[in-house]
């Protein structure tokens, strides 16, 4: 069943409570370094950022992918990073330090608001990137087509998702794990066209698809 356009899931508030606790903790760099930061960099060498990309990190937590594309692409200039996530205590997080911002290269701009329905225009954006997030999406299907409305047509989407295995998993009705082929489905069913598919740490897989340019 789909929840109209504009509600959220019946997980949103344990998503929220969720984070609200982890914030405190999730930037220690342990984790970061050993999982998060190998997938962002995967990401960063399959797309190779293009001066002038408009670019929006969906879920974006704590910014650190903004925030490393900020800096280790600091030469590009007009890469334009926006970060949307769910919880306000994530995005204070990402607010309070970043990369030192210019003319040339502003920092990013975090919003919050849901992936069901995201406060940009259709097309607004060139690169769409979605890490270790979507296993929160119940309703990743609709979550998955906002995420088309906004990516301009041709535009590139790069989602990292855990799996375990050809079997999927849902924990306490909060987060769900869907096997790859399950994760194919729903992002054609979404209307994206699959590019690439790449397992980035055990138990992830990282996706390339492309909105059709017609
Ligand atoms: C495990 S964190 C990953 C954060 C970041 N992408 C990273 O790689 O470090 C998952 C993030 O997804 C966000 N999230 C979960 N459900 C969401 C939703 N419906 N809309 C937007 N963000 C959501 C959470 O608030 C959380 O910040």
């Amino acid at each position: 069943m789909t929840t109209p356009r504009g509600a959220e899931p019946t997980n949103a508030w344990a998503v929220s409570l969720l984070f609200r606790v982890w914030s405190r903790v999730y930037d220690h760099p342990l984790p970061q370094r050993l999982y998060y930061r190998r997938i962002h960099h995967r990401i960063a060498r399959r797309w190779r950022p293009s001066p002038g990309e408009r670019v929006l990190d969906v879920g974006c937590g704590t910014g650190l992918f903004l925030k490393s594309l900020a800096a280790d692409h600091g030469a590009l200039p007009g890469l334009a990073l926006t970060g949307l996530d769910l919880s306000e205590h994530m995005l204070e997080q990402a607010r309070h330090a970043g990369a030192p911002a210019s003319a040339a290269h502003p920092a990013p701009t975090f919003v919050q608001g849901s992936v069901y329905a995201m406060p940009f225009a259709d097309g607004a954006f060139d690169v769409i990137v979605n890490t270790i997030s979507c296993h929160f999406y119940l309703e990743q299907v609709r979550a998955f087509r906002e995420i088309h409305r906004v990516l301009a047509p041709g535009g590139r989407f790069f989602c990292a998702a855990i799996t375990f295995g050809p079997v999927g998993a849902s924990v306490a009705g909060v987060a769900v794990y869907h096997p790859p082929r399950v994760l194919a489905a729903h992002l054609r069913e979404a209307g994206f066209e699959l590019v690439g598919e790449e397992r980035v740490r055990p138990g992830s897989v990282l996706f390339e698809a492309r909105r059709p340019l017609g």
